[in-house]
């Protein structure tokens, strides 16, 4: 079990904080939303909420729009950041729905004012809300270009007190090299966050971790499509590369 410190009492709810990447909700399309995977998603996380977890999920907005990839090919950056921070709004809509046909009260909580579509995100009010039992998905990453929806989830842990962030991807963890261009990089069970940052490996942004660091926030980044790992995940099993303390 992964029962990092943190200045939750020990006994407080375990409290965890999901982060889907956009592309998690594509499923096997190159683009959008897939229905069927944002389904499989919510089930899973509304089984594994049964056991009185509470689960915040900050959710990105990479399979719709990428700011850094527009920005590359000439958008103003903070633009394509901003287009990006209500890419995930949709996201984050998507999953709501999934999780109440799944029985799982759900409020989205927005970094970026939108009162008719969802609640702004205000601190306490989301800590409410977790107590009360419901998923308390997270939106429009910090409200600020320039930053990743990794530090955005890494910012979000840290006020409502997660004990951990799980980093849910489409690789099964960190490894010492891309193992898409090296065949024999290896994973790490786990890597502390001046290896990862000295190291420069690509599976967080510096800020983000940076920001786990200082406030010693334990980060799981596991493989969620196979089948059951969010759940998984949730429920605390060891899977995937966990990032802490030395
Ligand atoms: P409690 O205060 O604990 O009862 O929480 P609650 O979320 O059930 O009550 P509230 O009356 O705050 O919200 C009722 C519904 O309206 C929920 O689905 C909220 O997500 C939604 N809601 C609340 N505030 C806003 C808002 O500013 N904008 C939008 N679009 N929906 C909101």
């Amino acid at each position: 079990m992964i029962e990092p410190a943190t200045t939750s009492a020990d006994d407080a709810p375990r409290r965890v904080l999901l982060k889907l990447s956009g592309e998690a909700l594509m499923g096997e399309h190159e683009y959008g939303i897939d229905p069927e995977m944002v389904r499989h998603i919510a089930a899973q996380v509304a089984d594994a909420k049964q056991d009185g977890t509470e689960i915040a999920v900050v959710v990105g907005g990479g399979n719709i729009f990428r700011g850094l990839a527009a920005s590359a090919r000439g958008m103003d950056r903070s633009t394509g950041d901003y287009m990006g921070m209500l890419a995930t709004v949709m996201n984050g809509l998507a999953i709501q729905d999934a999780l109440e046909q799944a029985d799982c009260p759900t409020r989205v909580m927005s970094a970026i004012a939108m009162n008719e579509i969802c609640e702004p995100y205000i601190r306490r009010r989301a800590v409410r809300h977790l107590e009360k039992g419901r998923v308390v998905v997270m939106v429009a990453g910090t409200g600020n270009p320039y930053f990743t929806t990794d530090t955005a989830a890494t910012l979000r842990a840290v006020e409502v007190h997660a004990r951990v962030i799980l980093k849910a991807t489409r690789v099964d963890g960190v490894y010492d090299a891309d193992p898409e261009k090296h065949p024999d990089a290896q994973r790490y069970s786990h890597i502390g966050y001046t290896d990862l940052l000295s190291n420069r490996l690509q599976a967080l942004d510096a800020t983000a971790v940076s920001l786990a660091m200082d406030n010693q926030m334990p980060i799981v980044v596991f493989d969620m499509t196979v089948p059951g790992n969010i759940a998984r995940a949730i429920a605390g099993e060891h899977i995937g590369t966990l990032i802490s303390g030395e």
